[in-house]
């Protein structure tokens, strides 16, 4: 499958060999336990280890995450286990990791978890490569890029250069790219995690997450953590998402073009400020996604005037609902500001583009518009 094109790949990626009466994708698998005598040795054994519909999903993500490579997949029940596996199977009291401060609104609770732990926790902002000056005698680099919900690139060959010089480890948080919009392991890095409650299953109805590897050393420990906490998806929740995995390439594709023709229209109009879109050549973000990124993602963000001017802009879309998440077929947007975690102005909107026909998609984001500025 390396050589073929990333739809090519979606449609297919980890299905088992064609066998005659069988279905392409094997349909979910409900057991807490197989039958199992003598020595106990998997592949299945007991449900809360492994499970062959996770089998099919982890192949299908690894071949996704690194077509070119062996990689391992673990998934997760949701995102935030994904990212607590990594950071609590590799630091111990005493390590030092470095975190985001712009990173998504969660890992402040992370953050306290590890400090409850001993470890110490240093962080940087995700642009301007402020990592570098943090980095001597740390464990571990997480970078989230683009950041959660600013939308700031950091540079990540250059960061794991400088982080493996020194010694770090580097993981990367690729929610908001997905796979098709860069893959953070042919970067250099060490881990890709993801949210795949956002556009990986894209359609706003299951949590998952998942932890990708090249080093069997530290997949085994990111394994063994789920095993420990138990953070396993269900299968059914493992079956929508590998089924959901083949649309990955339309609708990523249909999200990112809608998205650089939204940001392109929100660029020309007066009231709005702050805009970032990755792709958009005039973001500050723009030469450095264009090194690392095939795709840019389905998040635009931007500010209007105020807390009121903003909610009479969500109130008045049609097409849009004002719902938390991003990356699903149908566009949310919110005020972030709402949450109170995340450093921006009352009137930041995090725009998540969807499927919709992009004109009409388009239309309704200028009417609402119109009306909020009323
Ligand atoms: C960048 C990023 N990482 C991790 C998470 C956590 O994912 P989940 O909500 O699936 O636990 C999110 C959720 O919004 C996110 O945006």
């Amino acid at each position: 499958m390396s050589a073929m094109g990333d739809g090519t790949r979606a449609v297919r990626a980890g299905l088992p060999e064609p066998e005659q009466y069988e279905p392409t994708l094997p349909g979910p698998v409900f057991a807490a336990h197989f039958h199992l005598s003598g020595v106990p040795v998997g592949p299945y054994t007991y449900g809360r280890e492994t499970n062959p519909t996770w089998t099919h999903l982890e192949r299908a993500i690894s071949e996704l995450e690194a077509p070119e490579e062996q990689v391992e997949t673990t998934v997760f029940a949701s995102g935030m286990a994904a990212v607590s596996a990594v950071l609590l199977s590799v630091a111990r009291a005493g390590d030092a990791v470095v975190l985001p401060d712009d990173g998504y609104q969660a890992l402040p609770l992370v953050r306290e978890q590890l400090e409850a732990y001993g470890i110490e926790v240093r962080t940087a902002a995700t642009g301007g490569d402020a990592q570098l000056e943090v980095l001597d005698g740390a464990k571990l680099l997480w970078i989230e890029t683009p950041s959660n919900p600013g939308l700031d690139v950091c540079d990540v060959r250059r960061l794991v250069e400088a982080a493996h010089a020194a010694g770090v480890l580097v993981a990367v948080d690729n929610t908001l790219a997905t796979p098709l919009g860069q893959r953070p392991l042919e970067l250099g890095a060490d881990f890709s995690v993801a949210s795949d409650t956002k556009g990986m299953t894209g359609h706003g109805d299951i949590l998952l997450g998942h932890v990708t590897c090249r080093d069997p050393l530290l997949s085994a420990g990111v394994r063994r953590w789920r095993k420990v906490v138990g953070a396993i998806p269900g299968p059914m929740e493992a079956w929508l998402a590998h089924r959901s995995l083949s649309t990955l390439q339309l609708r990523v594709d249909r999200q990112c073009s809608t998205a650089l023709v939204l940001a392109e229209t929100l660029a020309k109009r007066t009231e709005v400020a702050g805009l970032r879109y990755p792709g958009l050549p005039e973001d500050p973000s723009y030469p450095t996604a264009v090194r690392q990124m095939r795709r840019f993602g389905s998040v635009v963000s931007f500010v209007l005037a105020d807390k009121e001017t903003a909610e009479r802009f969500l109130t008045a879309l049609r097409l849009v609902d004002d719902a938390t998440s991003f990356g699903g077929v149908r566009s949310t947007a919110e005020r972030r500001a709402r949450w109170g975690g995340d450093a921006v102005p009352e009137g930041f909107i995090r725009f998540s583009v969807g499927a919709e026909d992009p004109v009409d998609l388009l239309a309704d984001v200028e009417r609402a518009l119109d009306e909020a500025g009323r």
